[in-house]
């Protein structure tokens, strides 16, 4: 019996999906006789076929009962044959679930692209196909469908054909199977013979294929690679390695390196749950044990001495988005690819891909469903291997900091050498070293808080009380930082992400010099807040919330900006056509109406001094 084998179907609207899939259920006896007499009975009520079985209301009705109270994106469907078992992905055809369709893709070892044989390759079929190519899917049907209703003129099928392959090339799609069918009568989908409507036609039958079709996996003979999921100490004398083997064969004594740290050993035993085997492969799920003592842990990757993964922190990616708010390049993002999470930025969108022409798009950022190449940035180097050899250790997803939700998917293509070369210079004059020269400790205090809410104010009174006491302070002022160093940026979500990037790299660089920064910026965004933090050591930084209510900065209106911004003379004004996203647990919150300005710079003041 062959391997499992996983396939998607996709197909514009009206194309005949759940026909199919109900057909391909119903012909291999996955629908019980009662549910069939259901849909029978069904069928001369509400089906558009008159007198034949709609098989279309089976999987539409399973559907409508899964949609109750729960969004489930994509749904599996499993079946099976004496020769091979199926799951089979249905992701909905509509325009707006190119994110379905990518995650069903993304697991798939071949699809089923298919057309109406009245309307042939429209744009939906062109757009589907473009993301089976960018998902690495290189096995596909051309399934055109509805041949019954073109009286199963050859001419027609050959000249949809035709019109497909010649776009499949172009994709890089691999080969391509074109059958021509008709779910509804069930001709050339799953007998063992093709249909006597079609004589000219002497390929497999639908199911023929999908028993017949390798696995997409990676051969056994490819270099060993495998990242360790867990590592496993049930006592003192035993250490082993447990992981999905992503491609290779694992034998006892075969030389192995791990990475990132490079760490040589050969394996000692190669075990499937409590059984010790002489050897595995890939897909295979293992515990391995080696030779000698080495420290490994959970996203290390195991690998053939001879031929180790690239290990590298900056990208050339696809990514497809998924999120109703948009992504932000310079935004933090956590990025999950194998079993490692790490803080990863998108450092630029290179150009956004349209789904339909393929044409390459100038984009700032990108909106639900967008599709772009991009260059991401990690805060680690990770071993990977390019999507396009490995699925399991190129494919990854973004998550969102704050709220934990997946924002979105994605494939490396390859490592940027820009980094290769660099290597973080390590100076005879440290941190400590210039600290101790200005008897101070060095930090950053970070006021965030409106236009308005006295963030400057409480900056210049706090620099001027440290200054008296000898210490070495600087500020930065998002005004005057503006008109220098990020007089590039304006005020769109993606400008404010990069503005406060900057700011808080610099703030790093300056507390490094061993001073004491105190940053007075809007910075409305948590993420980027965060990543600030993220920065430093926990009792070198401490955020202030300057907690004034929009009100309040209103009526004051110093610099005239909020009646402006009322009068719709400025875009994107924070508290007005900008969200501000108050900080959860600041160390400080400074603000209210009852309390005057020196109060509250003391408190800062003594809450910094605490902090020592
Ligand atoms: S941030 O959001 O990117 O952190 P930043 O602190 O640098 O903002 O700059 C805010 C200052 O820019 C405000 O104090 C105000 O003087 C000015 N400004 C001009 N346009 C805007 C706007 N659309 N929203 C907020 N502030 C603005």
């Amino acid at each position: 019996m062959n391997h499992r084998l996983r396939f998607i179907t996709c197909g514009s609207v009206d194309d005949g999906k759940s026909s199919l899939i109900g057909r391909l259920l119903y012909d291999t006896k996955q629908i019980f006789d009662d549910q069939y007499q259901a849909i029978q009975k069904d069928s001369e009520r509400f089906g558009t076929q008159g007198a034949v079985p709609d098989l279309a209301l089976l999987v539409d009705g399973l559907q409508a009962e899964r949609e109750q109270g729960i969004t489930i994106d994509v749904a599996y469907r499993f079946f099976s044959t004496p020769q091979r078992a199926f799951i089979v992905a249905d992701t909905p055809g509509h325009e707006q679930y190119t994110r379905n369709m990518a995650t069903g893709a993304s697991t798939a070892d071949a699809a089923v692209v298919l057309v109406d044989a009245r309307k042939g390759v429209l744009t939906q079929t062109r757009r589907h196909s473009r993301i089976l190519a960018l998902m690495g899917v290189k096995q596909v049907v051309l399934a055109v469908n509805k041949m019954d209703m073109v009286d199963w003129h050859q001419a027609t099928f050959d000249t949809i054909c035709a019109d497909y392959m010649a776009f499949a090339s172009e994709l890089g799609l691999g080969t391509v199977q074109t059958i021509p069918m008709s779910a509804l009568t069930g001709d050339n989908i799953s007998s063992t013979h093709t249909s006597p409507h079609t004589p000219w036609y002497s390929g497999p039958t639908l199911l023929q294929w999908l028993e017949a079709v390798p696995n997409a996996q990676p051969t056994a003979h490819a270099p060993l690679r495998m990242a360790v999921q867990m590592v496993l100490r049930p006592n003192a004398d035993f250490r082993g390695y447990a992981g999905r083997i992503a491609q290779g064969t694992v034998r006892a004594g075969d030389p192995i390196v791990v990475l990132p740290s490079s760490a040589r050993s050969t394996v000692k035993q190669v075990f499937i749950g409590e059984q010790a085997v002489a050897q595995a492969h890939t897909g295979d799920s293992v515990c391995i044990t080696l030779a000698d003592e080495r420290d490994i842990s959970r996203g290390d990757v195991i690998c053939a001495a001879q031929t180790p993964l690239e290990v590298a922190e900056q990208f050339h990616a696809q990514v497809v988005w998924m999120h109703d708010s948009p992504l932000v390049p310079g935004r933090p993002y956590m990025l999950k690819l194998h079993h490692l999470t790490v803080q990863a930025t998108v450092s630029s969108i290179r150009h956004q891909i349209d789904p339909n022409t393929g044409a390459h798009l100038a984009a700032r950022e990108l909106a639900l469903n967008d599709i772009a190449a991009v260059h991401l940035a990690l805060s680690k180097p990770l071993p990977f291997a390019p999507y396009a050899d490995n699925r399991d250790l190129g494919g990854f997803i973004l998550i969102d900091r704050v709220t934990n939700a997946t924002v979105g998917a994605g494939t490396l293509d390859f490592a940027l050498r820009r980094d290769h070369n660099l290597h973080w210079q390590a100076l005879a004059v440290n941190k400590t070293a210039r600290a101790a020269l200005m008897h101070q400790k060095p930090r950053c205090v970070w006021f965030t808080g409106l236009s308005g809410s006295g963030k400057s104010t409480l900056a210049s009174l706090l620099e001027k009380r440290l200054h008296a006491q000898g210490q070495h302070t600087y500020v930065l002022d998002g005004d005057n930082v503006r008109h220098g160093l990020n007089r590039d940026l304006g005020f769109t979500e993606a400008d404010r992400a990069e503005n406060v990037r900057r700011v808080a790299e610099v703030a790093r660089l300056m507390v490094d010099a061993g001073l004491v920064v105190i940053v007075a910026f809007i910075s409305p965004f948590r993420a980027e807040r965060d990543f600030a933090r993220g920065l430093f050591a926990p009792d070198e930084f401490m955020e202030v919330f300057v907690d004034t209510p929009l009100a309040e900065c209103e009526k004051r209106d110093v610099k005239g900006l909020y009646a402006l911004a009322r009068a719709g003379k400025i875009p994107n004004f924070t508290g007005i056509s900008s969200p501000y996203e108050a900080p959860t647990a600041p160390e400080l919150r400074v603000g209210d109406a009852a309390e005057t300005t020196d109060a509250a710079l003391e408190r800062v003041f003594q809450k910094i001094i605490s902090l020592t």
